[in-house]
C-alpha cells in the first residue's frame, strides 16, 4: 500500500482497518486508564471488540505515525465562522439522531487537547443551509483529546454517499478537511471520494445511531510537524497550489501518481502522504 508498509498478506483496505481499530483500542486503553469520569472509552472498547468479531491483538508500538487521515477535498458547502456548539440539534429537527464521538491524536498517539473540528452536514433531505448555519457548527477536544458532536444522520444527495464533512486543526498546525462515512451504504460503491479509511464505527443505540471516529494529525507532540512529516524524497512535477483535476499525473520523489480527486495541492498532501488523492502508478 501506499504508506510504505511491506507486509501485502492482507489487502490494503483490510490492513487498514486491522490497525486502525487496534492502535484505536490500545490508546483508549491508555486514556481510560486516566482516572477521569469516562464519556466514551467503555462504550468505544466495546463497540471496537464487537465490530472485529474477535479479541483485538494489541499494536505494539503506536508512534509508527504511518496512518494520518486521509484528507479529502471540502466541497462547494462549507462556511467559515459556523457557531461554537456541540450539538447540532435544535428544536424541531428533523432526521435520525447521531452522536459522533472519538479522539484526535498526534502522529506519536498522544491525544491532542483544543483540537477545532468544524462540521457540516446535509440535512435529512440532503440539502446543505447555504444561508444560515443549520447543521454547521464547530467545537474543541477536550484535555483527553476526546469530542462529541450531536447530529442526524445526514440525508443523501445526487451524486454523494452518506457522508459527514469536518476540518480538524491542532493548534498553530495545518487544517485538515476531510470527510466521514457510513458503512454498509449502497453508495460507498459508487462514490468516487469514498475511501474506506475514513468509515466510522456506527451502532445502533435504539432509535437513534452513535458513531465513533478517531482523528490521526500529523502533528507530534503539538510542537510542529516532525522531520519525519516532511517529503522524504522531494523532487519531481508535484508543486504545492497547483490545482490538480482527475487524472493528472505527476512525479515525485521519483514515482509517478495519477490524481484522484480534483484538488489544490498544498504542503503535507505529497503525493506519498495522500494516497486519497494520489494513486502510485
Ligand atoms: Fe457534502
Amino acid at each position: 500500500m501506499e504508506d510504505g508498509h511491506t507486509d501485502h498478506t492482507e489487502t490494503a483496505q483490510e490492513d487498514g482497518a486491522r490497525r486502525g481499530i487496534t492502535r484505536k483500542n490500545v490508546l483508549k486503553a491508555a486514556v481510560a486508564a486516566v482516572p477521569i469520569p469516562l464519556l466514551l472509552g467503555g462504550v468505544a472498547l466495546a463497540r471496537d471488540s464487537k465490530s472485529s468479531g474477535g479479541p483485538l491483538t494489541p499494536t505494539p508500538y503506536c508512534d509508527d505515525g504511518d496512518d494520518p487521515t486521509p484528507p479529502q477535498i471540502e466541497g462547494p458547502y462549507f462556511k467559515p465562522n459556523s457557531p461554537l456548539r456541540d450539538s447540532l440539534v435544535q428544536p424541531g429537527t428533523q432526521g435520525t439522531r447521531l452522536t459522533v464521538s472519538g479522539f484526535v491524536f498526534g502522529l506519536t498517539c498522544q491525544p491532542l487537547s483544543h483540537v477545532l473540528l468544524d462540521w457540516w452536514q446535509a440535512d435529512a433531505n440532503g440539502n446543505y443551509d447555504n444561508v444560515g448555519f443549520r447543521f454547521r457548527g464547530h467545537q474543541f477536544t477536550d484535555q483527553r483529546g476526546a469530542f462529541k458532536l450531536t447530529t442526524i444522520v445526514p440525508g443523501l444527495y445526487p451524486g454523494r454517499t452518506r457522508h459527514l464533512h469536518v476540518k480538524v486543526q491542532a493548534p498553530n498546525q495545518p487544517i485538515l478537511t476531510t470527510q466521514l462515512y457510513f458503512p454498509g451504504e449502497p453508495r460507498n460503491n459508487t462514490d468516487p471520494l469514498f475511501n474506506p479509511a475514513l468509515l466510522m464505527n456506527v451502532r445502533q443505540n435504539g432509535p437513534a445511531k452513535e458513531a465513533s471516529f478517531d482523528f490521526v494529525l500529523r502533528v507530534r507532540g503539538g510542537s510542529g510537524p516532525s522531520p519525519t512529516d516532511q517529503p522524504t524524497a522531494p523532487g519531481g512535477t508535484w508543486a504545492s497550489g497547483t490545482d490538480y483535476r482527475t487524472g493528472d499525473q505527476v512525479t515525485y520523489g521519483g514515482a509517478a501518481y495519477t490524481c484522484l480527486q480534483p484538488h489544490t495541492a498544498r504542503d503535507g498532501w505529497e503525493p506519498p502522504a495522500v494516497p486519497a488523492l494520489w494513486r502510485r502508478t
